[in-house]
């Protein structure tokens, strides 16, 4: 049976829905609240929290296909993509999953039952292998599945116990081999061969039963559970009868683009699947939200990006191409991903600005490399050239190894390391990555929210927290945390700032400057005045001024949100948000900066659908049946199975769990105050609503009034007035520089009367403290054509310096030369100077010395003359 890429997807979801699985989108690369995670690598991750417990869902069986790259953190593959047969940065999981539903028994069925009946691969072509000690799975696959015993392998490595990151959900596991036959090299799994490409892991069976902890410790999860993955690449290419993943019809679809835009027909060439899987990884991380940068993530996709470059000018492309090959991927993934094809025009446009930048230096870069591979002793090539690739051309240091190893060498990463040193400890500072999620202070329990309807409600001191520990009081003057179990105070979240207010209890009050959540609990960060106890009952008091100011903006967001895409395109989604009460900051993706007149017309709108006074309605709603009512969602935002979604009238719906205006005319009036880019294909508009814009609007109206009296005018010929009297400047800027020219060469007939004549020769030094030096130059040029036959020498001194100048007339140059004359004088002013013969200057830094010295010109001519 010869199965598309597409049609064995399609299997999947079919087989798991017909067991009662549901089906669950794949989720943002970027995983959502997750710290410990650089990239989505698996499709338990959207999961973490309900295999944990802590997280609740309405169903206990999941089928997904879940987007996945490992490029970076625990699970990278970046340096083998190209050289296996089955590596990618980017590739598809399609899993089944059981929260505390069926275990082993029934996982070992269904997957078996999949691959033997509903793909119909032969039984003799699978084996498969259990954790050394997992007597309980090794008997399913025996008594159960009728698998020969010589064909379960009993592994004791770690790779047959898998966990997702350094801690979190974990446990053994059981995988299934595929023997692509005798004629390929490698062996079974446990075997020194087993790196071979013999026998190929299609698909791993995980039974979670574990929460590894940073210490190592194993905590049981609440509820033995099931994750399995395995992956699309590597069952089409057994479907569809090929032994490399590249060879499979997605692949060849991309390579064929790939080698048209580099133009090259060497269909085999290895650098051309390296540009076809790249242009996924890339695709993908920019569509989920990722842009090219230095640090974490941003640094892995530029490397990504790099490197695929590189490749393609290996291979001969002569222009920028990458960018190119987003078509050919969304043809093949477009129907799966609507968000990819959705997001196409700023994908090409990041990729393409990146590359254009990059291959600025390439060139340079490789043929800096060449150089030295050529000459170089031994087989490593030096940390500090890695470092001066990566630092002059942005050459990452794994595209150096990339390009050594491509001649048998390798680079010398230590030495890269120490070189990079300072830069990594500011990449370090600014990146959370490595952070350890089970070592962050979490409190169990749930704050109950009031303030969607309540400024003011009663709520029980939880707990308490100083320094982050947990404490029973706070005394009068100390800083800490309040956990309450009920609170109308708007915990940070969405883009919109927790609330500020005021706790009062029995033994005084605790001045909230900001909440935050806390797991599932609110926290409110702040200070106690008078004394505050663990079970107290507190009467929370929002600050509501200030709510209501966050309140418009946050509104008036959702309304710029649509305004953007009506305006601008449907490419336009958000990347970030800030809503605070002063005023409020949107980012959104476009490739260009925004117009003046987009920007109007964008105001204009805004300011339409405030005037028209939408009723806003908030609404609890299924996740997909809000998706399918056009509810605008973000990606990388993890969203629970119910959502509130938020509509203004039929001009703006989104998911949203902020607080807003009862109705868009609270919002009063939008006025933007700034726009710019912010990353590559990111613009950021930033804009205040209500009393804000008012005084925007106030202060310019003000300034415009302050000019018109300035102007003599009335504001509405402020710009007519002010180009007047720019031409009028222009026009007497000119009067001015003819004045002075004539002004000046009144002045070099006056000065040449006091000429002397020495041994026939007239000369005149003089001294014109006061004129610009730059005017020196003009005057000895007019100066010389008066004099006839003649030398000059002018000094001017001013503060601490002098600046001089020497003309001589031709025919003299052969006795006396302009330059030596210049520095004789600035010899005796502490300076130095030059020129040609007939004209030449020089400064110095004592103008009390001008005098003598110019003084002294005469005698020294003498001797010349
Ligand atoms: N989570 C398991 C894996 O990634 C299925 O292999």
């Amino acid at each position: 049976m010869t199965l598309s890429t597409a049609d064995i997807r399609q299997k999947f979801f079919d087989y798991y829905k017909s067991h009662g699985h549901q089906p669950v989108a794949s989720s943002s690369l970027v995983p959502a609240d997750d710290p410990t995670l650089l990239f989505t690598n698996a499709g338990m991750n959207q999961f973490k929290d309900v295999f944990l417990g802590t997280e609740k869902r309405s169903y206990t069986r999941a089928v997904s296909s879940q987007r996945c790259v490992r490029a970076g953190g625990k699970h990278n593959d970046l340096e083998n993509v190209g050289y296996t047969a089955r590596h990618h940065t980017f590739f598809e999981m399609m899993g089944n999953f059981s929260f505390g539903d069926y275990f082993k028994k029934e996982a070992i069925t269904f997957a078996w039952k999949f691959l033997t009946e509903e793909l119909g691969l032969a039984k003799d072509k699978l084996l498969v292998t259990i954790f050394h000690t997992d007597d309980e799975a090794f008997d399913i696959w025996e008594k159960h599945i009728g698998v020969p015993k010589d064909k379960i392998l009993r592994i004791d490595t770690a790779d047959n116990f898998w966990s997702m990151g350094d801690t979190g959900p974990c446990g053994p596991c059981s995988e299934i081999f595929y023997d692509h036959g005798e004629h390929i090299w490698g062996g079974p799994p446990g075997t020194p061969e087993e790196d071979g490409d013999r026998f190929i892991e299609i698909w791993n069976l995980v039974f979670m039963q574990y929460n590894k902890q940073s210490d190592g410790t194993m905590e049981p999860l609440p509820k033995p559970s099931i994750d399995t993955g395995m992956g699309l690449e590597r069952i089409a290419a057994i479907m569809q009868d090929v032994h490399s993943n590249y060879e499979i019809d997605l692949f060849a679809n991309l390579i064929q683009a790939a080698a048209d835009v580099v133009g090259s027909d060497d269909l085999e060439n290895k650098s051309l699947r390296v540009i076809a899987d790249h242009i996924r990884s890339c695709s993908f991380l920019i569509c989920d939200g990722v842009m090219p940068g230095n640090e974490g993530r941003g640094y892995v996709l530029r490397r990504i990006i790099r490197r695929a470059v590189r490749h393609g000018y290996k291979m001969g492309a002569n222009d920028i191409f990458f960018y190119k090959l987003v078509q050919a991927l969304t043809k093949e993934m477009g129907e799966a991903y609507p968000e990819l094809a959705d997001q196409q025009p700023v994908i090409e446009k990041v990729l393409r600005v990146e590359e254009e930048q990059f291959s600025k230096t390439l060139s340079r870069g490789i043929a800096m490399l060449n150089d030295v591979l050529e000459n170089l002793e031994g087989d490593t090539v030096p940390g500090e050239v890695v470092f001066k690739l990566y630092d002059t051309y942005g050459f990452p240091a794994d595209l150096t190894g990339d390009v050594a190893r491509e001649h048998n060498y390798k680079i010398d990463e230590e030495g890269f390391e120490k070189a990079m040193q300072a830069q990594r400890q500011r990449a370090q500072k600014a990146s959370n990555f490595g952070m350890d999620y089970n070592e962050q202070l979490r409190v169990e329990h749930v704050t109950k929210f009031t303030g969607y309807t309540d400024a003011e409600g009663q709520g029980n001191v939880l707990e308490l927290i100083k320094d982050n520990t947990l404490t029973d009081t706070l005394n009068d003057g100390e800083e800490g945390v309040v956990v309450l179990d009920s609170t109308p105070f708007y915990a940070e979240a969405g883009g919109q700032s927790g609330d500020r207010g005021i706790l009062e209890v029995a033994g005084g009050e605790f001045v909230v400057t900001d909440t935050q959540t806390l797991g599932n609990a609110f926290a409110h960060y702040g200070k106690a005045v008078g004394r505050i106890e663990k079970g107290d009952t507190a009467t929370a008091k929002i600050d509501s001024n200030n709510r209501e100011a966050i309140k418009k903006n946050h509104s008036a967001t959702h309304l710029l949100h649509a305004a953007l895409r009506e305006v601008l395109g449907e490419h336009v989604s958000q990347k970030g948000s800030l809503v605070q009460a002063q005023r409020m900051r949107f980012d959104f993706s476009h490739f260009e900066p925004v117009t003046a007149e987009q920007l109007a017309t964008l105001e204009r709108r805004v300011n339409q659908e405030i005037c028209a006074n939408h009723a806003l309605s908030t609404e609890l709603m299924d996740l997909e049946e809000a998706k399918s009512s056009g509810a605008m969602a973000l990606f990388g935002e993890k969203y629970d199975e119910k959502v509130r979604v938020v509509t203004m009238g039929p001009f703006s719906i989104e998911l949203c769990g902020g607080t807003h205006v009862a109705r868009t005319g609270d919002i009063g009036l939008f006025k933007i105050v700034a726009e710019s880019g912010i990353a590559s294909g990111v613009r950021r508009i930033e804009a205040v609503t209500g009393e804000a814009a008012i005084d925007v609007v106030q202060r310019q109206q003000t300034l415009l009034n302050e000019a018109a009296v300035l102007l003599k005018t009335d504001t509405s010929n402020v710009v007519n007035r002010l180009s007047a009297l720019q031409a009028q400047t222009k026009e007497l800027e000119k009067t001015l520089s003819a004045t002075k020219q004539k002004l000046a060469s009144q002045q070099g007939a006056d000065m040449l009367e006091q000429a002397q004549t020495i041994n026939g020769v007239k000369v005149l030094v003089t001294r014109l403290d006061g004129i610009e030096p730059k005017a020196l130059r003009g005057m000895v040029d007019d100066l010389k054509n008066r004099i006839g036959e003649g030398i000059v020498v002018l000094g001017v001194a001013g503060d601490n310096k002098v600046s001089l100048i020497a003309g001589v007339t031709k025919q003299l140059t052969s006795k006396v030369k302009a330059g030596e004359l210049v520095n004789f004088v600035a010899g005796q002013v502490g300076g130095k100077g030059g020129g040609r013969p007939d004209m030449a200057q020089a400064g110095g830094d004592q103008p009390e010395n001008l005098g003598a010295a110019l003084d002294s010109v005469t005698s020294w001519l003498s001797d010349k003359l």
